[in-house]
């Protein structure tokens, strides 16, 4: 199949739908996204969506939480950008039938979340995401302008590589004319044009063992801008959430909501010693960064696998109409939060580097923005402050359909790109190859590249990975495609990425620590 449309969408979470609303009203839009559309990390967002609305909150506030939390690695300019049109986004979503919490007096709920100095963030229970999800792909599914094309996967956005010119990272002009994408069950290829593509394929939480991400967080936009030559940055800066459940075999891990030590809850050790306030004078609620480590650290000094969190003094009847998706979870494995202290362990949640972009959302590849979690925006610096993230969607994907409604009259199509050539391939007979392969980087990046990091766990992991890297690579290019041969390339390329960006960083900062570096460059010689 050959299809040409104004705009193609690759993704259908908050960033995704969200700029595919904007952009059908000035043409025809084709959204694709690998799985049914609702599976996204959005729909499985629990605390919320951060933003500015009632005093005593203003803008410097939250703009300065942002850059303490993003360890001086945050843009200022972006940051206040950002935080300046929270409220409006906010609205927005409201208008589109996002329903958030409100208090009896009519005002809106907002919960307060590690590293916040004021309670701004909105919230649905503690299925925020889910509602967010909702109300989107309602508004999207209703809309005539809007083809959606679920369980397609998207292969590599096309360029002049397509047409055999030679294509370089210092090739000026790369230009983006659209995407291959894979129907899986019919496994036929198509040629998808687009005047103007979004990626907004979400994050690659996937590559690690333990991770809060859905199975479709496999890092595949960032792998194919990186395959396109185009620029991706900040990569180190992988965010552990601390307070995933733990429960040995449950994959992917079940989220303990920050919202909920907002609400009071206490890390606690498994002698039910409170251990923050060793750390951080912000106790449970300091930054994630500082979190995770400390647990990570308190996990070793007891040779434990897990410490706790401990709800047990809250009133049960509060915590179970605020957290009723962790409540029922934990009891389905027999736990009742409100006389158990809840069993937690850090888990991959949230990578802050990504796609290189501008203040529009444009990447360094002409004719391509990207938005979400595969966006590198310079909001979160070395480290996101919670519930930024549904937030920074929603602006940069608003920003990405201005330019992208400006620029898409100018445009044409580029008529003579091949279809893809799958000539001599054949079928992978071997699953095993796959799947042993995909398990050996998860362990790979969780063993040496996790929390607490070394130039020789560093090197270690890259000379592992290499192996596994040429071993795909030549499995890629005779095997007839399928997405698990892709997802395993992509997974391949963002820990190549994650890998490189660490070693260059000869410094602690925000999420990235280096028992080597362990200070800011600017205090070493100190
Ligand atoms: P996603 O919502 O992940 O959507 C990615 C889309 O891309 C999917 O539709 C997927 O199918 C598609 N896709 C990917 N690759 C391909 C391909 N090759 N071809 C076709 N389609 C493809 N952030 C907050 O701000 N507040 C929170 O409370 C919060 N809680 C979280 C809780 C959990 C458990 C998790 C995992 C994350 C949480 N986050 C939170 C982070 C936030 O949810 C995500 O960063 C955000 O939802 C990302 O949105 P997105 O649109 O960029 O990507
Ligand atoms: C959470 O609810 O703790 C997740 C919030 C986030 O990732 O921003």
């Amino acid at each position: 199949m050959r299809k040409k449309v104004d705009f193609l969408v690759i993704g259908s979470g908050i960033a995704g739908l969200s700029y595919a609303l904007k952009v059908a009203e000035h043409g025809n839009v084709c959204l694709v996204t690998k799985s049914n559309a609702a599976e996204t990390a959005t729909k499985y967002a629990q605390g919320g969506i951060a933003a500015v609305m009632y005093t005593p909150d203003t803008y410097d506030k939250h703009i300065r939480d942002t850059m303490i939390a993003g360890d001086e690695l945050s843009n200022p300019e972006i940051v206040r950008l950002t935080i300046r049109e929270s409220t409006e986004r906010i609205k927005e979503l409201i208008e589109w039938g996002a329903q958030f919490d409100k208090e009896a007096s009519g005002k809106y709920d907002l919960a307060m979340e590690g590293g916040h100095s004021e309670h701004r963030v909105f919230h649905h229970k503690d299925h925020t995401g889910l509602e967010i999800e909702r109300a989107l792909l309602k508004k999207a599914e209703e809309h005539p302008n809007i083809e959606i094309l679920e369980n397609h996967f998207t292969l590599d956005i096309i360029t002049q590589h397509h047409l055999n010119q030679d294509v370089n990272r210092r090739t000026p002009d790369i230009t983006c004319y659209g995407a291959y994408v894979l129907n899986p069950e019919t496994q036929e290829i198509h040629t998808i044009l687009g005047k103007i593509t979004l990626l907004a394929t979400g994050g690659a939480g996937m590559v690690y063992n333990t991770t809060t991400n859905p199975n479709i967080a496999t890092g595949d936009g960032i792998a194919m801008v990186y395959r396109a030559k185009g620029q991706v940055e900040n990569m180190e800066f992988i965010q552990f959430h601390p307070t995933s459940l733990y429960n040995p075999g449950e994959k992917p891990s079940f989220l303990i909501t920050e919202a909920l030590r907002g609400y009071g809850a206490v890390l606690k050790t498994h002698n039910e010693n409170e251990f923050m306030d060793h750390y951080d004078e912000r106790g449970s609620l300091a930054p994630r960064d500082i979190v995770a480590r400390a647990i990570d650290n308190e996990m070793k000094l007891g040779g434990e696998d897990h410490v706790y969190l401990d709800c047990r003094h809250l009133d049960s009847n509060g915590l179970i109409k605020n957290f009723p998706t962790i409540y029922a979870k934990c009891l389905s494995i027999g736990i009742d939060i409100t006389k158990e202290m809840i069993p937690v362990v850090p888990a991959a949640h949230y990578f802050c580097g990504g796609i290189k972009v501008d203040e529009y959302a444009s990447t360094s590849i002409r004719n391509l923005y990207a938005s979400g979690e595969c966006a590198s925006t310079g909001l979160h610096g070395a480290n996101r402050l919670a519930s930024n993230s549904l937030l920074e969607s929603a602006v940069f994907s608003h920003r990405a359909s201005i330019d992208a409604i400006k620029h898409v009259k100018e445009l044409h199509y580029c008529d003579n790109i091949p279809d893809w050539n799958a000539e001599g391939t054949v079928l992978n007979e071997e699953m095993i190859l796959i799947t042993q392969s995909y398990k050996e980087v998860q362990t790979i990046m969780s063993s040496y590249v996790g929390i607490v990091r070394s130039d020789l766990r560093l090197k270690r992991a890259l000379d592992r990975l290499e192996i596994i890297y040429r071993e795909t690579d030549e499995l890629y290019e005779k095997s007839i495609l399928t997405v698990r041969i892709c997802e395993l390339r992509n997974l391949l390329n963002v820990a190549y990425l994650v890998i490189k960006m660490a070693m260059q960083r000869k410094e602690s900062r925000g999420l990235h620590y280096s028992l080597d570096y362990p200070k800011h460059i600017e205090d070493q010689n100190d």
